[in-house]
């Protein structure tokens, strides 16, 4: 994007639990569409939020190495949960556990990627937040394959991947987990 990005302002957007955010983009991220919690969590318009990059909700807090991974899971039409802090127009942010799908066309291509992002509980933020900063500042001095290797060895550690990870650590639990379903098949 051409024009300045909002200056984050430090100050956290608290999202209704029982809402979604859902975006839906083409195959290179171009927002397509967004419900109207999207719009009005973002702070933009719709007009000014469609056709445009998803990146446009972009927080500078957040490592390239999560976004790496997403493009490689996605583009191969596998499905990924991330946690994602995003930035709003006027600087605020929100942490969002994210469901990334795609949609495909009747021959089996894929032809649109869609978001079901619902809040992120505290305890999760509590172990996801410092490990995004260490990440950061490693791909900060080193670059982004130095991050993508420092989340595998994380991971590898663990003996995990980041979506089993973060499954395990933020899966919705009982009526949670069947109203974000029941939301989720809204919007396909
Ligand atoms: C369906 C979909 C939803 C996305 N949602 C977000 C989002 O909420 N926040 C975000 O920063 N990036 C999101 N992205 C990723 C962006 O396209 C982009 O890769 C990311 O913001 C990093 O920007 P950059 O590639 O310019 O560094 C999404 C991508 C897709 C395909």
């Amino acid at each position: 994007m051409s024009e300045s990005r909002p200056v984050p302002t430090g100050r956290e957007i608290k999202l209704d639990k029982k809402k979604i955010i859902v975006s839906k983009t083409d195959m290179k991220g171009v927002i397509l569409y967004g419900n109207d919690y999207f719009v009005e969590v973002s702070g933009y318009s719709e007009v000014e939020l469609i056709g445009q990059p998803h990146n446009i909700i972009r927080h500078p807090d957040m490592p390239k190495a999560i976004f790496y991974l997403l493009w490689q899971t996605i583009s191969q039409g596998k499905n990924i949960t991330a946690v994602v802090k995003n930035l709003a127009k006027n600087g605020d942010h929100y942490w969002v556990v994210t469901d990334f799908e795609s949609s495909r066309d009747s021959m089996g291509n894929i032809t649109q990627y869609i978001a079901y992002r619902r809040p992120v509980p505290p305890q999760v933020l509590e172990v996801i937040e410092p490990l995004y900063a260490k990440i950061l500042e490693v791909e900060k001095v080193h670059g982004m394959r130095a991050s993508v290797e420092y989340l595998n060895s994380f991971l590898e550690e663990k003996r995990t991947n980041y979506n089993a990870y973060i499954a395990e650590l933020a899966a919705p639990k009982g009526l949670t987990a069947r109203l974000f379903a029941q939301m989720k098949k809204m919007f396909r």
